[in-house]
């Protein structure tokens, strides 16, 4: 009888210790209440403490909270844990309101307070508050003056994929799981849709729940998506109003994109933040991306670190089903690979993939030869079911039954970049080493399709280049594509067949989405094939691509 009483007390014990010691990730919240007031839950106490740098790492480190209105003063007490000399800061005020753009009309403040003459290679505790209400202490630490060892963990959309539905338990998970098991991390980047609606504060007041822990103990150095810009009713857009007023970055962007687009140098890394927002914040208005693009060729033009990280939320390397962006690879993608950007981090696709090294439409398996495209993924509750591998990818990864996040690296001229699943689990390690290249990750090439470049006949003949849709191949039949005098055609069949429509073979006209495009008998091949040209000219995005003998479609 003592004896089963000490086992049980001994079995509660082992049971109270394994619930009580730290868990893997914070569970204090459901991360999804929809429950919201005309403080929009703001208090007295500052919550929504937020980490970013707007200016130098190593000496300075910008702080931003949120209080309720009758706060009238925001102060940041700091203390450098090796001196023990403790400092007070006072922190600007900005009054934050939801506007016509929101279901929920609702008031708060917001302070923010950018610490100068930090000491580099240092810890700093924090707390911020009026004087009478405070928040709880944290900590942070500057750059190391000599930094050569930079590392982040970079989170995909981490929204909820639901507008009524505001949950960002999944993100909750993801964020804690991947800073517990890395809390050497000098910073985390998001990249994009951060939130479904970027206009709904409900949708604001859970996320920051859920990164509370991290995003106020390591700095948050975040890209815009195009959820920023959604109004809270309907799918109208904006400009990403709150995003810009939560998170303070470097102001060093172009005119019109101050707060969404910047660059800042950690370690031996240049990092460019873009915004790929043309289609929800200047439809139809290339000049959004022209003049990021003058900007950009000018910032890497000064860059002077060994390595360049480029991020922006869409992507030109997709692997969604039809998202080809095409505007921003035409313009964004030229000026990168003309600066030999090592590494471009997207997200929007929800999928984890990385390209070969690509530089003007072609691919290489050298990393000083091309840039790399590398989709993140997903941190949150939403993804998609028509994902894939494309002709471009040398790893894809679809994270259909958990949330994704990847860990950077760049130690001297080693970067790795490792995906994970939520738990934990390795999906893939990427190296790129510039001083031996031999132990970067291989890339492997496909052959080209169809013509084997050792036989001479056959490869004087040319047989039928392969023809990809979306990055897709396809695979519907023969006689789809065809070369003639030099010039490539293809059957708008197969086009019709992959993206859904008709093609009526005696009108010459292609029907999609209720558009139709009509060709004419000089646009025909013998093989009544249609010509790229009258494709391009009919709104497609075509190519052949003489290195995989592929003739590669877009819309
Ligand atoms: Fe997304
Ligand atoms: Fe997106």
């Amino acid at each position: 009888m003592k004896n089963k009483h000490l086992s049980m007390l001994i079995a509660s014990l082992i049971i109270t210790a394994a619930t009580t010691a730290s868990p893997i990730y914070s569970v204090q919240a459901a991360y999804d209440g929809t429950t919201i007031n005309t403080s929009l839950n703001s208090t007295v106490k500052p919550d929504h403490v937020t980490l970013t740098w707007t200016k130098d790492p190593k000496t300075t480190q910008t702080i931003t909270w949120r209080t309720s209105t009758n706060v009238t003063k925001g102060l940041v007490q700091y203390k450098n844990l090796t001196t023990g000399e403790t400092k007070t800061f006072d922190a600007a005020k900005e009054d934050f309101s939801t506007s016509n753009t929101d279901i929920n009309t609702g008031y708060m403040n917001l302070f923010s307070a950018t610490l100068t003459n930090l000491t580099p290679n240092t810890k700093y505790s924090y707390k911020v508050g009026d004087g009478q209400n405070w928040s709880e202490e944290n900590t942070f630490k500057t750059e190391t003056a000599k930094e050569d060892d930079v590392k982040f963990i970079v989170f995909g959309d981490s929204q909820s994929g639901n507008a009524d539905v505001p949950n960002y338990a999944p993100w909750n998970k993801t964020v804690q799981n991947a800073y517990s098991k890395n809390k050497d991390a000098d910073f985390i980047i998001n990249m994009g849709d951060l939130v479904e609606k970027g206009q709904d504060y409900r949708h604001w007041n859970n996320w920051f729940d859920a990164a509370k822990g991290v995003i106020d103990t390591v700095p948050e150095m975040p890209t815009q998506g195009n959820h920023e810009t959604y109004n809270a009713v309907g799918w109208d857009s904006t400009k990403p109003k709150y995003f810009v007023n939560q998170f303070k970055v470097p102001m060093n962007g172009p005119e019109g994109f101050k707060g969404q687009v910047y660059s800042y140098d950690y370690g031996n890394v240049h990092f460019v933040m873009l915004d790929s927002q043309e289609e929800e914040e200047a439809p139809n208005n290339d000049e959004f991306f022209k003049q990021q693009a003058a900007w950009l060729d000018s910032d890497l033009s000064a860059n002077k670190q060994p390595w360049t990280i480029v991020s922006f939320h869409k992507t030109p390397y997709y692997n969604k089903a039809s998202r080809a962006n095409v505007s921003l690879k035409n313009i964004i993608s030229p000026i990168i690979e003309k600066h030999h950007v090592d590494v471009v981090l997207n997200g929007h696709d929800h999928g984890v993939s990385r390209t070969f090294p690509i530089n003007n439409g072609k691919y290489y398996t050298d990393y000083s030869k091309g840039t790399v495209y590398y989709v993140t993924g997903r941190s949150g509750a939403k993804y998609y079911g028509d994902l894939s591998s494309k002709v471009w990818d040398a790893f894809f990864f679809d994270p259909q039954d958990m949330p994704s996040y990847e860990v950077a690296d760049v130690k001297g001229n080693v970067l790795t970049i490792n995906a994970y699943k939520q738990d934990g689990t390795l999906v893939d390690s990427f190296t790129i080493d510039k001083d031996h290249p031999q132990n970067s990750t291989k890339v492997v090439l496909p052959a080209a399709y169809n013509v084997d470049m050792n036989n001479k006949e056959l490869a004087a003949i040319g047989a039928d280049p392969r023809l990809v849709i979306y990055g897709t191949p396809i695979a519907f039949g023969s006689n789809q594509t065809e070369i003639a005098n030099g010039k490539a055609y293809v059957n708008p069949l197969y086009i019709a067949m992959y993206l859904g429509g008709t093609y009526d073979s005696s009108s010459l006209k292609l029907t999609i989405d209720k558009q139709t495009y009509s060709f004419n008998s000089k646009d025909l091949s013998s093989k009544k094939n249609v010509s790229l040209d009258a494709l391009t000219k009919a709104g497609f995005n075509c190519s052949y691509n003489t290195q995989f003998n592929m003739v590669m479609i877009d819309k």
